[in-house]
């Protein structure tokens, strides 16, 4: 269906339980420039994975009514946990496509490694029947695949803990009970694990690959955004990006922080 010029100047809206989104937003702004985006970090709520099913929907649905009242013509949930415990829902009750994520298994396996594939993500993702589902459909030989839950890293990346001391400290421990050379893939299955990556890169040997489902989430959107018509013309012009939290001022300077700091590293993607 053709979609007034007025429609499409909407823009792309985000939300996430803090600043984990911000690490697709970074990609989504890279791949269509042209396109206006608002993000929504719920950081007052966070974190999302140690919350319960019934409780992620209805902040999930709390932050997209934000959003669908400053106008935005699609929905990015960028979270693995609010995605698989609220997307089914998010699209039942909204009049805008919504666009969620999963943790990249699919990719992971598609790559054919040897070795075990450590798949990082919440509690709630991990026990969510929607995860339980895409290891079925993927057919996951579950002696090759470690699901680790990592609630403490998320706690740490809100805090603005990236790098340093505690960071290395909680990954020892973390990893402690862990064969890292076992380990040939990781699968980055929570948004907030991309600020970590270079930390995480230290712990295992030279040659493991890492796997986020950003670039994949944003050509999704894309596709989305192509099939209904929602597309900008993509111009030189470069759009605008406005970053919202439910938290205070530091949490409002983290989110800057942070998407200055991912987006300079995504240079190079379109
Ligand atoms: N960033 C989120 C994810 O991708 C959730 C982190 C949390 O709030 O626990 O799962």
């Amino acid at each position: 269906m053709r979609k007034s010029g007025e429609e499409k100047q909407k823009p792309i809206a985000f939300f996430d339980s803090g600043v984990g989104g911000l690490s697709v937003l970074a990609v989504a702004v890279r791949c269509l420039p042209a396109e206006d985006f608002i993000y929504f970090g719920d950081t007052a709520n966070a974190p999302y994975g140690r919350k319960s099913k019934a409780e992620v929907q209805a902040l999930s649905l709390q932050a997209a009514e934000i959003l669908i009242e400053h106008g935005c013509k699609a929905l990015v949930v960028a979270c693995n946990t609010a995605t698989s415990a609220a997307v089914h829902v998010l699209r039942a009750k909204l009049p805008i496509p919504v666009i969620g994520m999963e943790p990249a298994v699919k990719p992971a396996l598609e790559r054919g490694k040897e070795g075990k594939i450590l798949v990082m993500a919440t509690p709630l993702t991990l026990k969510e029947e929607k995860f339980q589902n895409l290891c079925r459909r993927c057919a996951v030989d579950l002696s090759k695949v470690l699901l680790l839950p990592c609630p403490t890293l998320v706690e740490l990346v809100e805090r603005g803990c990236t790098e340093g001391t505690a960071v290395r400290a909680e990954l020892e421990r973390i990893f402690a009970s862990i064969d890292t050379a076992s380990v040939s893939t990781v699968v980055l299955g929570c948004t907030h694990f991309l600020f970590l990556k270079d930390a995480l890169q230290q712990v295992f040997p030279a040659g493991v690959t890492f796997i986020d489902g950003n670039l994949g989430t944003v050509r999704q959107l894309k596709r989305v955004l192509a099939e209904h018509d929602l597309l900008r013309e993509q111009t030189a012009r470069q759009g605008k990006v406005e970053l919202m939290t439910s938290g205070g001022e530091s949490a409002r300077q983290l989110l800057h922080r942070l998407f200055a700091d991912v987006y300079e590293k995504t240079e190079g993607l379109q």
